[in-house]
């Protein structure tokens, strides 16, 4: 699979990498070209960069992993209303939330990921890989105890549900499907829970154990 990444941090470097290493290409892109050239120079083979416009218009998927201040910006700039995200599955793992009392940002009734999807004419976005820290997605694979994470995601679309499903199976994580998007409110939700207890020192391979495979 061809992946563009928006975003050229933590998460874009954890999750590109393991995509990489499961045999998909990435190009990606980020505010500051040369964090983004540098991310594609350390993964090496499989991994290129380039600008937002370009990350739109590489693959079937995009992932978008920037703070949230610059989540609707950055697809802006990169042609999401003039139709650079058609037909495109937006993976969304970012989370909007202040973390000063860990609460939402968002308008109440609604999420990010719905307001990408509002945004990016012609995209299906999933909401998903928001729950857990960078460090445990760099783990080869996610699973504790010898059970592996399973990770919720939420989509309108049913074949964007199907990349999802092999994007979070090539992690090694079992993915489980929540339900339509606007389920995406609960998962952001959610991690102002997770992010209130890591900022609080909680461990991030423990704070939040997805572990149910029989829910898949
Ligand atoms: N880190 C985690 O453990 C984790 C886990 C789950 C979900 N998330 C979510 O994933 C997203 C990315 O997190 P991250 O930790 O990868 O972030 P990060 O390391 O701080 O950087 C992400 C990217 O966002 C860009 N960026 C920051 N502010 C921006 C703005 N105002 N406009 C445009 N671009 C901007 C950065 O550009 P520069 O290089 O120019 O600063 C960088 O390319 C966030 O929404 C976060 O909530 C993070």
């Amino acid at each position: 699979m061809k992946i563009g990444v928006l975003g050229a941090g933590l998460m874009s470097d954890a999750l590109a990498t393991r995509w990489v290493e499961a045999g998909h290409e990435v190009l990606i892109a980020g505010r500051t070209p040369e964090r983004a050239a540098l991310l594609a120079e350390r993964i090496g083979a499989g991994a290129r960069h380039g600008t937002p416009r370009e990350a739109a218009g590489f693959g079937d998927v995009v992932l978008v992993a920037i703070r949230h201040e610059g989540v609707l910006s950055t697809l802006r700039d990169a042609g999401a209303a003039e139709g650079a995200f058609q037909g495109k599955t937006i993976i969304d793992c970012n989370n909007p939330v202040e973390v000063e009392d860990f609460t939402l940002v968002t308008p109440a009734g609604t999420s990010l990921a719905e307001r990408i999807q509002d945004l990016a004419t012609g995209s299906n976005v999933v909401k998903a890989f928001n729950l857990c820290q960078a460090r445990v997605w760099e783990m080869r694979p996610p699973a504790f105890d010898g059970r592996p994470l399973a990770v919720p995601f939420a989509g309108d679309d049913a074949g964007s549900a199907a990349l999802a499903r092999t994007l979070i199976a090539d992690l090694g994580c079992v993915p489980v499907r929540i339900g339509p998007l606007h389920r995406a409110r609960h998962l952001e939700a959610m991690a102002a829970v997770v992010i209130g207890l890591l900022f609080g020192g909680a461990d991030p391979y423990t704070v939040f154990n997805l572990i149910t495979p029989a829910a898949a």
